[in-house]
């Protein structure tokens, strides 16, 4: 690859969003699709759970909706709810034709539901704050099915350009390149500068659409469930080039990852939950119809609060997840890879408590977007876990993401080919100038900082906050920056320096929407407007 290159349509990730969308579109297009890891590294790959769609007939899409804006406190959007929803199964049906194999409903994990299980071909589980068990899965690797069944699709493709090892570090906009242009002429996008990991040189590449498909942020947290990839790039960038960004105060902590030091923040999915596990404490006592009468079965901003709650109040380092009044074979059929990682670290599924907390999981907020993935500028699109649709509101229900990283790719995907015919291609724009920087003789600064971001946002900025708490977390944000800024201003850039800087800018965004918020509402809670508004707002950050 020279230093420049052209694609009709650039795709920045390959989780599902990114993947489904390239999947989408027509084969004589020219796709170039980047992922900074290998393909597969990605949240999407480490889904356990399953995907939620109503396909029981016992089930219906409008319980499935309130199920939704119930958990999502009183701010999920309900048009993007309904829309996300009734494609639910559609999106099922083309991952199946795609080749995912879903667990089924007559193997020997048969569901006992209703008299019509045998309608449909899929064994459904449940998870929280779902009235119905409606959570498709291919046993408890969801994702990692996912993932390779549509990287190999992509990999058949002769029209897609795959980048992997390829880090985007910003876009390129008619603004960006032209800073005297008429601030009333709309900014449009028109590409990405690109770091190869590999040879660490700095590629410009056009692109008359770019899609951001770049995951979330929650490596924001020291703890959680997310790979190394999830440092909100997609976000940053997409603020950086003046789109909107919103609800980034919902922060969703998975209530149960494995406590333990050889494998920190395994997620142990909530399916463990909905198939009839429970949230013990120390003594045994069961401690969770204490705080809804859901039980373990309550949306996750109550358990995981819940957990934090006796945690703090009793002084513990975890509580425990007990499934082992299930047979020992249901348990090894239905979550057999769980099963397997706690063997090999000395845990027994079927008979053993396994200790258990709250880690960072999910952005329920992101950059602004429609449900086809339309920004504030022309010619950019975001979609799944980067963008915020206002399907999850002010709490994500389980296994409600990847259904909005499909449905939202397929309709970002035909937007785009609506538009294309009417879309100028773009020739040539500036390359990277590296004139002015040198080598770095100091990346302990870069690993130093990490850790510090990390550390306080999790104190400060965490599942309980308070306004000391965000006072002292934006002032610590606002210190960070400026060194960054300073250190990316004038040294050559790395992947570690590239993905700091895009944290630290999106943890900034985090504490601001935090500290707009007046009271508490889903993952959001404060003591010190420890009620709910009557009126639910989004919070929504613009650069006027
Ligand atoms: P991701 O899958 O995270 O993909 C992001 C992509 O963007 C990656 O390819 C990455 O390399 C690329 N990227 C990022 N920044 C850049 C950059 N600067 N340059 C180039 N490439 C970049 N949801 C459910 O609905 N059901 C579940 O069962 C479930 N289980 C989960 C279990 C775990 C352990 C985790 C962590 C999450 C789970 N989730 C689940 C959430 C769900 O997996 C994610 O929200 C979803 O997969 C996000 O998909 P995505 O395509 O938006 O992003
Ligand atoms: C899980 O399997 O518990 C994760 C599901 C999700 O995050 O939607």
């Amino acid at each position: 690859m020279t230093n420049f290159s052209a694609f009709d349509i650039l795709v920045i990730g390959s989780g599902a969003a990114g993947l489904t969308l390239a999947l989408h579109l027509p084969e004589h297009l020219n796709i170039g699709l980047l992922s900074k890891g290998p393909l597969t590294l990605a949240n999407t790959y480490y889904a356990q759970g399953g995907v939620a769609a109503v396909l029981d007939q016992e089930d219906s899409t409008e319980v499935h909706i309130q199920d939704t804006l119930n958990a999502g406190a009183g701010l999920c959007h309900e048009h993007s709810v309904r829309q996300i929803i009734e494609n639910g199964p559609k999106a099922v049906s083309w991952l199946a034709a795609m080749g995912v194999n879903f667990t089924p409903a007559t193997s020997t994990t048969q569901q006992t539901i209703g008299s019509d299980t045998h309608k449909q071909p899929y064994h459904l589980t449940r998870e929280g704050g779902h009235s119905h068990r409606r959570v498709l899965h291919v046993a408890d690797a969801t994702g990692l099915a996912i993932s390779t069944t549509l990287t190999n699709k992509i990999l058949a493709k002769p029209n897609i350009n795959l980048l992997e090892e390829h880090i985007a570090i910003d876009l390129i906009t008619t603004h960006s390149i032209n800073k005297t242009q008429a601030q009333n002429l709309p900014t449009r996008c028109l590409g990405a500068y690109v770091l190869d990991k590999k040879t660490q040189r700095i590629h410009t590449i056009a692109a008359q659409c770019t899609i951001l498909a770049c995951g979330g942020a929650s490596k924001a947290y020291l703890y959680t469930s997310n790979p190394d990839v999830a440092t909100g790039d997609g976000i940053a960038m997409a603020w950086r080039a003046g789109c909107r960004v919103m609800n980034l105060e919902f922060n969703q902590f998975h209530p149960t990852c494995l406590y333990h030091p050889q494998s920190p923040c395994f997620l142990l999915t909530e399916a463990l939950r909905g198939e009839g596990g429970y949230l013990r404490l120390p003594n045994g006592e069961r401690f969770m119809y204490a705080f809804d009468e859901r039980a373990e079965l309550a949306p996750r901003d109550i358990v995981a609060r819940a957990i934090d709650h006796e945690m703090k109040r009793l002084g513990i380092n975890c509580v425990y997840l007990d499934i082992s009044h299930k047979s020992s074979e249901f348990i090894q059929t239905t979550f057999p890879n769980i099963y397997q990682r706690l063997l090999n670290l000395g845990f027994n599924l079927s008979q053993d408590l396994i200790p258990v907390v709250p880690a960072a999981h999910y952005t329920c907020g992101g950059i602004k977007t429609t449900l086809t993935g339309r920004t504030d500028i022309k010619n950019l699109y975001a979609i799944g876990e980067t963008a915020c649709t206002g399907l999850h509101g002010a709490n994500r229900m389980a296994s409600n993401s990847l259904l909005e990283c499909l449905v939202q790719g397929m309709q970002a995907a035909q937007e785009i080919i609506n538009i294309l015919p009417q879309t100028p291609s773009v020739k040539a724009l500036p390359q990277w100038d590296e004139s002015q920087v040198t080598d770095s003789d100091e990346d302990v600064v870069i690993t130093h900082n990490w850790n510090e971001l990390r550390r306080f946002m999790w104190d400060y900025v965490g599942i309980v906050r308070t306004n000391k708490r965000l006072q002292r977390a934006k002032h610590r944000i606002d210190l960070l920056q400026t060194e960054i800024q300073e250190y990316y201003s004038n040294y050559k850039i790395s992947a570690n320096l590239i993905e700091l800087r895009n944290l630290v800018m999106v943890s900034d965004l985090i504490i601001r929407c935090a500290m707009q918020r007046k009271e508490s509402r889903g993952l959001h809670y404060t003591l010190d407007y420890p009620s709910t508004l009557n009126t639910a707002e989004d919070s929504i950050l613009t650069h006027t």
